[in-house]
């Protein structure tokens, strides 16, 4: 049985103190500001719904980097069209020569992410897009807010998708959104159940970590009702990891039934709701504390060692030297890692980009959301320096499970 080590601080934003904060001056470049919106349920479902109203066929050619995760990949393929792989810079910036190599007589789309935060040159890939003839789809999964080429974020695409959850404290909600084009795609909204499960599902994460404590018991009823839905999986915190243990890929959460599904009202409302300066503040705050910590960890450097104007990270990415080496001790010491690109898809050539396989690799990502309180963070950093020091002792565990 695979066993999957419990997380002791989370890994993306609970719902507690910077939630429902917003007042009417509290505004920061984003999605939010494009003309054109659609919720949805997740960013890959917003991708799908997209390049299903193209009007492309099996054999137009969808261009996606060569370091991606499958939640990019399958929706290209939900639509029977043709994935083509393109290389990324060692700075991970679309390698435009790589790219225009790559292109066909049926390339029709360009799918460029702002990965982990990080932009993109927007404004050059803009001019690609026009100069070919092709379709950009901003992918802002990890980058909601920011702006670049002094414009917000997802101006330069014809369309930009969003993953909210990543950056409000829900546990899903995606977007779809243009400055250029009409939105009205048909969708259809959330379910009372549906909306009674995201609301007691963020609810059930913030509590598991300790927020919103004082509505434990006013909201007891809501958590048996769930867990009488979708049983709660349950695993204890092992320090040591078990012998050959290896890391397993993820349900990357897309449904194919759900392309049309709009997301949750729960979802909108809280994305509403939410500081924006403060996720802003907090985010670039706990970047730079991660920055300034790595500089004492041996065997690593951070992929962006500045975190220039208008960059609101979505994680703070960390290059090992020997991932293997570490990798199971920080996951059952309960640190939360996140690994955009683990698990490449099985379709690409693994030769079309040393720098992606590299990356798949070797690429830790650490929280830095507005939501991790300052003792989580230091507990965080103290575990990591403990371990890249190979330190024996076992790493003191987060005192929050009782
Ligand atoms: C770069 C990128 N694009 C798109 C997606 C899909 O977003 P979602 O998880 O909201 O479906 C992800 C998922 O993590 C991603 O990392």
């Amino acid at each position: 049985m695979h066993v999957s080590p419990p997380e002791l601080i989370p890994k993306s934003p609970v719902l507690g103190s910077l939630f429902l904060h917003r007042n009417a001056t509290d505004a920061y470049p984003s999605l939010l500001d494009a003309p054109q919106q659609q919720s949805h349920r997740r960013g890959s479902l917003a991708l799908a719904m997209v390049l299903r109203h193209l009007h492309l066929n099996p054999e137009d050619e969808i261009l996606l980097p060569a370091y991606h995760c499958t939640a990019m990949v399958l929706p290209v393929i939900s639509c029977q069209l043709t994935p083509v792989f393109y290389r990324i810079q060692s700075n991970t910036q679309v390698d435009l020569e790589d790219l225009e190599q790559r292109l066909t007589s049926h390339s029709k789309v360009l799918i460029a992410p702002h990965f982990f935060g990080f932009h993109q040159a927007a404004a050059r890939l803009r001019a690609f897009c026009d100069a070919h003839r092709l379709i950009y789809l901003e992918d802002c999964a990890h980058a909601f807010f920011g702006y670049c080429d002094e414009q917000p974020i997802g101006f330069h695409g014809d369309y930009a998708i969003g993953s909210n959850w990543k950056f409000f404290p829900i546990n899903e909600g995606g977007c779809l959104v243009s400055h250029r084009h009409p939105l009205d795609y048909p969708t259809q909204s959330a379910s009372p159940v549906t909306e009674l499960k995201a609301f007691v599902n963020t609810l059930e994460y913030s509590l598991q970590y300790q927020r919103l404590r004082s509505l434990r018991g006013i909201f007891s009823w809501a958590m048996r009702l769930r867990n009488r839905t979708q049983p709660v999986q349950s695993s204890s915190l092992a320090s040591v990891p078990p012998e050959g243990w290896e890391p397993v890929a993820t349900d990357p959460g897309f449904q194919v039934n759900e392309v049309n599904h709009r997301g949750t009202r729960w979802a909108s409302w809280v994305t509403q709701q939410s500081s924006q300066t403060m996720i802003v503040t907090k985010r670039r705050q706990n970047y730079l504390i991660l920055l300034r910590a790595s500089q004492q960890w041996p065997g690593c450097r951070p992929l962006h060692p500045d975190l220039p104007e208008g960059v609101v990270p979505h994680v703070f990415p960390l290059i090992m030297d020997n991932p293997r080496q570490y990798f199971a001790r920080l996951k059952f010491s309960g640190v939360p890692i996140i690994r955009f690109g683990e698990f490449l898809w099985e379709g690409m050539d693994p030769l079309t980009c040393p720098i992606s396989a590299d990356y798949s690799r070797r690429i830790f990502q650490f929280p830095c959301h507005q939501e991790l309180s300052s003792r989580e963070l230091q507990w965080m950093i103290t575990t990591i320096s403990h371990i890249l020091h190979d330190n024996p002792a076992t790493p003191a565990p987060f005192g929050i499970y009782p």
